[in-house]
């Protein structure tokens, strides 16, 4: 399973990458709002700090404006992967971008039927959004199963996103059904390598250590 982290913090993803968890960045509008840089120069930064793909989302709601926006952003760099909203203009941009060979992410997916109609629009990404869809009280998780069920049985080449995570047990789900790769925010990707009792097992080897030879290592 892949990670992506899902932020426009350049520090964020710097940290991440030194840890190596940043297999691709996933970005939106609300997460681009807010970084103090201009967006221009935040996309083109994190488009040459990451080798993997990188998902920048149009603003455009029209299939038009979707695509010209598209014809921009792929200038920042050959990782780029445009995200467009799943609604119809966006279905028809996938189809548009698809045979420009230009990547795609459906966003603001949160059924599995919404996600068969991304694939088969040509989408390299789908993304269901688990944590909103947990928000709202659904299960969240069981779309993914579900997607994961579909383009399995008709061999869909489309990926499956897992997106709004929420905590390491939505990665360990996600993972569990079958996610290509889920994009983690910062916090959470730091918090899935802790357990408190690795913390405790550190303690005690260290005061056995140090009962028997005191301060020397
Ligand atoms: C996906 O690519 C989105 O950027 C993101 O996962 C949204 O998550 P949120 O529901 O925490 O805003």
């Amino acid at each position: 399973m892949r990670f992506f982290i899902d932020t426009a913090s350049r520090d964020e993803i710097r940290t991440a990458q030194d840890m190596g968890l940043v297999d691709g960045v996933t970005t939106n509008p609300s997460l681009m709002a807010r970084e103090a840089a201009p967006w221009q120069e935040v996309a083109a930064e994190i488009c040459s700090l990451v080798p993997g793909p990188v998902s920048l989302e149009v603003l455009a709601l029209d299939t038009e404006g979707m695509v010209n926006e598209a014809r921009d952003l792929v200038r920042f760099g050959p990782n780029v992967v445009i995200k467009v909203p799943m609604t119809a203009d966006g279905l028809k941009a996938v189809r548009i971008l698809h045979s420009m060979h230009i990547d795609t992410n459906v966003t603001l997916v949160f059924s599995a039927t919404q996600a068969l109609l991304a694939a088969k629009a040509g989408a390299t990404y789908d993304s269901p959004f688990v944590g909103r869809l947990d928000d709202a009280g659904h299960n969240g998780m069981e779309i993914i199963h579900e997607i994961r069920t579909i383009f399995d049985t008709y061999a869909f080449s489309t990926q499956i996103l897992a997106a709004s995570i929420r905590s390491p047990l939505h990665v360990r789900d996600a993972a569990l059904a079958g996610a290509h790769v889920a994009t983690i925010p910062f916090a959470i990707l730091t918090r899935l390598m802790r357990h408190p009792l690795t913390d405790v097992g550190i303690e005690l080897f260290l005061r056995d250590w140090k009962a028997r030879h005191g301060a020397d290592t």
